[in-house]
């Protein structure tokens, strides 16, 4: 079954809790995928399905996209992490000129072309893991939700870390996981986004919307608890 068939098969359109005027391919308690357990996961060797939801952080720079969509109109913008393609996809309505979207999960390419379908927008797709290279050739680049693993949120920020010196923006949507540093960024605006609830524990959270001011040589990360999406992403 191609990864296509497969999310067609397991999940369904529905409307961003948060973002209505935004269909993904998500799973719910009525999809396939919603009631596989960790050890179905593991017997299908999939890893957890990040895309099939839209995470708090994503949720939040969404908004902020459609919000003040000049942060990213005419521009080309870098979705990082992209999972489903919330992200890119918020930045494209709000009028980018170019979206590329970027993950390491396999499944997530599919996850993208269907869901820019879905909403009517073009979106490229850059595939292989960036982090340990240069940041490609963008105006801003976006990451929703990426601070909830330390080793990933490190090597996450010593990739933004270059944009400010290439002159690109950096936005970064969180909802107060673990890992978001607590130096380096300025914060743009807080939302309160609607979640589900058997993934975060709380059908509200408070997510926030930062920009990278400067980089700093050594990544202060916070240490306050926080728990971070459940590993089967349920
Ligand atoms: C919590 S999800 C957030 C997805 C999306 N940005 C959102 O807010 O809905 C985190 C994503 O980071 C991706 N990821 C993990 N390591 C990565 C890496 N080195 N490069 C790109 N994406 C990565 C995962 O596959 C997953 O899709």
């Amino acid at each position: 079954m191609s990864h296509g068939d497969f999310i067609r098969s397991n999940t369904r359109p529905l409307a961003v809790p948060s973002l209505p005027s935004i269909r993904l391919y998500q799973a719910d308690e009525v999809t396939p995928l919603w009631l596989m357990t960790e050890k179905d996961m593991t017997q299908q060797r999939l890893a957890p399905p990040f895309w099939a939801f839209a995470w708090s952080g994503g949720q939040a720079l969404s908004s902020y996209l459609l919000d003040h969509p000049g942060s990213v109109a005419g521009k080309r913008v870098l979705d990082l992490a992209c999972g489903s393609g919330l992200v890119g996809i918020a930045a494209a309505m709000a009028g980018a000129a170019r979206v590329l979207c970027n993950d390491i999960d396999p499944y997530t390419e599919a996850a993208v072309a269907l869901n820019a379908e879905l909403n009517g927008v073009h979106i490229d797709f850059l595939r292989g893991d960036l982090l340990g290279g240069e940041a490609p050739d963008v105006d801003v680049i976006l990451a929703g939700d990426i601070c909830y693993e330390k080793s990933m949120t490190d090597a996450m920020l010593t990739f933004l870390g270059q944009a400010p010196a290439k002159n690109i923006r950096v936005l970064v949507g969180d909802p107060h996981r673990t890992y978001f540093p607590s130096t380096g960024f300025t914060k743009l605006a807080d939302y309160s986004v609607r979640t589900i609830a058997d993934i975060e524990d709380v059908a509200l959270k408070n997510a926030a919307v930062w920009e990278l001011s400067r980089w700093q040589n050594t990544i202060t990360t916070s240490t306050m608890s926080n728990s971070p999406p459940a590993s089967s992403g349920r």
